[in-house]
C-alpha cells in the first residue's frame, strides 16, 4: 500500500485513547481522528493514579474510545491497514487492557499488529505535525520519565541521560499536593509562581555540579517541604504570598536544571559530530511556559530550532503510538498474538 491508515491504542498510565492516522511515507500523517478520555475524576480522592482503578477504567473505555475514533474519521474497520498498541512501559493493568484490545481487534479485522513502546511514541510526537527531520534531541519531560534522547530513526534511539529519581511532574505534583493545591499539580503550580518570587526562598539545583546530563529532583522536594514547614513554625501558617514564592522558587529550579542538561545535551551531540534537525519537547511538563520558554532559549543560543508539539501530542495520546507504530509497520515489522505487555521495557 502507498497509504497506510493506522488505528492506535494508548492505556499506559490514565489517559484511555485511540486514534486514526492516514500515513504515507513522503509526508506529516494526518490525523483523522483522536480520541482521550482521562480518568482524573476517577483518581482525585486519592491523590494520584490508582492501578487497579485505572485498569478498570481502560478495560471500560477502550472500546468505546475505538468505536469513536472511527466514527469521528468516518471508517470501519475493515478500512484499517494496522493496529499499533502501546505495549509498555507504564501500569501492567492498563497496558494489559491496551494489548488484549488490540489483539481481538487484528484477529476480528484480520490485520497486522504492532506493539510499541510509550516512550518511543513520545519520542517522535514532533512529527505528527512538523517537518523534523532524524536526527534530533528529545526532552521528554512528564509525570513518569524524564530524559534525553537522539532520535536517529522510528526505532533507533540514544539515551544521553536522564533523571536518578524522580520526574519533574512527579516533583509538580508533589509540591502541589504540599501546598494543598489539587491535582494534577503541574498547572497549579505554575498558575501560583506566576505572581511569585522566585528568588525569596533558596532552592537547590541538584547535580549540576556533575558533569553529564543526568538529573535528579528528589532533593527539590525534600527543600520544599523544609521549606514549607519552617515558614509555616515561623509564621503560624502559609500565605497565599508564601505560596506562591515557594511555587516559583521552585519552578524556577526546575528551569534551571532543565536548562543547563539540555545546554550540556546540545553539547553532546556536537561533540559527537551529530548534526540536529532541532531541539524536541514532549510529555506533559512540556505544558509549562517557563520551562518551555527556557528551553527555548537554550535552543536559541545554540542556533539550533525549538519544537514543541501541541499539548494534545505532548499529554499521553494515542495518534504518537499509531504514528510512531505506522512507521515500524510501513518498515515490516509485526507481532504476533503472543505479543506481551511489559511494564518496565526501557528503549
Ligand atoms: O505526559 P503526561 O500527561 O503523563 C505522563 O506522565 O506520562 O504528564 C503529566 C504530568 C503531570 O505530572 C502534570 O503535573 C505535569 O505533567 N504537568 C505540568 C504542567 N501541565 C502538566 N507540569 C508543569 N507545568 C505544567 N503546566
Ligand atoms: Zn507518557
Amino acid at each position: 500500500t502507498q497509504t497506510w491508515t493506522i488505528l492506535g491504542l494508548e492505556s499506559s498510565c490514565d489517559d484511555t485513547s485511540a486514534a486514526i492516522l492516514r500515513m504515507d511515507p513522503r509526508n506529516c500523517p494526518e490525523i483523522l481522528a483522536l480520541v482521550t478520555e482521562g480518568q482524573e475524576a476517577l483518581h482525585a480522592d486519592f491523590g494520584g493514579v490508582v492501578p487497579e482503578i485505572a485498569a478498570r477504567a481502560h478495560a471500560e473505555k477502550l472500546d468505546l474510545c475505538v468505536s469513536d475514533a472511527l466514527t469521528v474519521a468516518g471508517l470501519g474497520v475493515d478500512a484499517v491497514d494496522g493496529i499499533a498498541v502501546t505495549a509498555g512501559p507504564g501500569l501492567i493493568g492498563g497496558v494489559i487492557s491496551g494489548v488484549m484490545c488490540a489483539k481481538g481487534l487484528a484477529i476480528g479485522a484480520g490485520k497486522p499488529l504492532v506493539g510499541v513502546n510509550h516512550l518511543a511514541g513520545h519520542a517522535l510526537s514532533p512529527q505528527l505535525e512538523d517537518n523534523v527531520p532524524f536526527p534530533y534531541l528529545m526532552l521528554l519531560v512528564s509525570g513518569g520519565h524524564c530524559q534525553f534522547l537522539i532520535v536517529h530513526g522510528p526505532d533507533r534511539f540514544t539515551r544521553l541521560g536522564g533523571t536518578i529519581d524522580d520526574a519533574p511532574g512527579e516533583a509538580f505534583d508533589k509540591t502541589a499536593r504540599l501546598l494543598a493545591l489539587p491535582q494534577p499539580g503541574g498547572p497549579q503550580v505554575e498558575e501560583a509562581a506566576k505572581s511569585g518570587d522566585p528568588v525569596r526562598f533558596a532552592f537547590p539545583r541538584p547535580l549540576l555540579d556533575r558533569p553529564g546530563c543526568d538529573m535528579s529532583f528528589s532533593g527539590l522536594k525534600t527543600a520544599l517541604l523544609r521549606t514549607r514547614d519552617a515558614t509555616m513554625t515561623e509564621r503560624g501558617g502559609l500565605t497565599r504570598t508564601d505560596r506562591a514564592d515557594l511555587c516559583a522558587g521552585f519552578q524556577a529550579a526546575m528551569c534551571d536544571v532543565l536548562a543547563e542538561k539540555t545546554r550540556r545535551a546540545l553539547a553532546e551531540c556536537t561533540k559527537r559530530g551529530i548534526a540536529l534537525s532541532a531541539l524536541a519537547v514532549a510529555g506533559g511538563v512540556a505544558a509549562n511556559k517557563s520551562i518551555r520558554a527556557a528551553l527555548e532559549g537554550v535552543a536559541a543560543k545554540s542556533d539550533t530550532r525549538f519544537v514543541a508539539p501541541p499539548l494534545r501530542y505532548c499529554t499521553d495520546n494515542a495518534a504518537m503510538i499509531a504514528y510512531a507504530g505506522g512507521l515500524l509497520l510501513m518498515d515490516g515489522q509485526r507481532d504476533g498474538m503472543d505479543l506481551s505487555a511489559r511494564p518496565r521495557w526501557p528503549l
